[in-house]
């Protein structure tokens, strides 16, 4: 599958948040008041809940919020259908879940299936699901780290863009995972902000589980 990106405009990337929103943070650093730059520009900020950190920045930066709540639903499906009806209403190129701690269905993969991202707190296929830092430490791995990766229809099983490495220590005990994840969270920070403006930059084909950046069209 060869993506529609680059064109001569910044592509246009809806962000999805869940929590405290520094991944976001990052890439609205780093696109700045540069998005032609970049090559990508965030044109809203998605989330499955009220009163988050991730929205506040959001707000702040100036952008378009919507809250999409599983309770407000009559079923998971309608659910589905409504966060993808809302993020398609602002035109995304690409859709990152940057701690959106919810598994999308067949109707926002049917959409956005290929130009959806996700970046997880371990070194993928290990530890998928909600808890890939306590999981891997709870399962005593010398390193872990954090994957970005296209969604597929599976928990966490898509094909991967990057992995970053994270060290683990004799200091990090099970009850340490705030500050591993905190380790992890400085490099995955850097990684999305590579990847999305690599995707944005530079193109990419998917072919089976390979993400091949660059090259499009070749
Ligand atoms: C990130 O570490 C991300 O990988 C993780 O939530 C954190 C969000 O941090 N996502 C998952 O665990 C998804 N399974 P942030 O809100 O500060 O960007």
């Amino acid at each position: 599958m060869a993506s529609p990106l680059p064109s001569a405009a910044p592509a246009r990337v809806v962000v999805l948040v869940s929590g405290s929103g520094t991944n976001l943070q990052a890439l609205l650093d780093a696109i700045g008041d540069d998005p032609e730059g970049f090559g990508a520009r965030i044109v809203a900020v998605g989330a499955d809940r009220d009163g988050i950190a991730g929205l506040e920045r959001a707000e702040r930066a100036g952008l378009p919020t919507f809250v999409c709540r599983v309770k407000d639903h009559a079923s998971r499906e309608e659910w589905d259908a409504a966060l993808a009806g809302a993020t398609e209403a602002h035109r995304p190129d690409l859709v990152v879940s940057a701690g959106f701690m919810k598994i999308v269905g067949k109707e926002f993969l049917a959409r956005f299936g290929g130009r959806f991202v996700n970046t997880h707190p371990a070194l993928l296929p290990s530890f998928p699901g909600a808890h890939g830092v306590r999981d891997a430490l709870a399962y005593g791995v010398k390193v872990t780290g954090c994957t970005v990766h296209f969604v597929d229809d599976g928990v966490d099983t898509g094909p991967i863009i990057a992995q970053g490495v994270v060290e683990v220590t004799e200091e990090d005990t099970p009850e340490g995972e705030a500050a591993l994840h905190e380790r992890i969270k400085e490099v995955e920070r850097k990684l999305l902000v590579e990847a999305v403006g690599r995707l944005a930059r530079d193109g990419y084909r998917i072919e089976g589980r390979k993400v091949h950046l660059g090259h499009v069209g070749e």
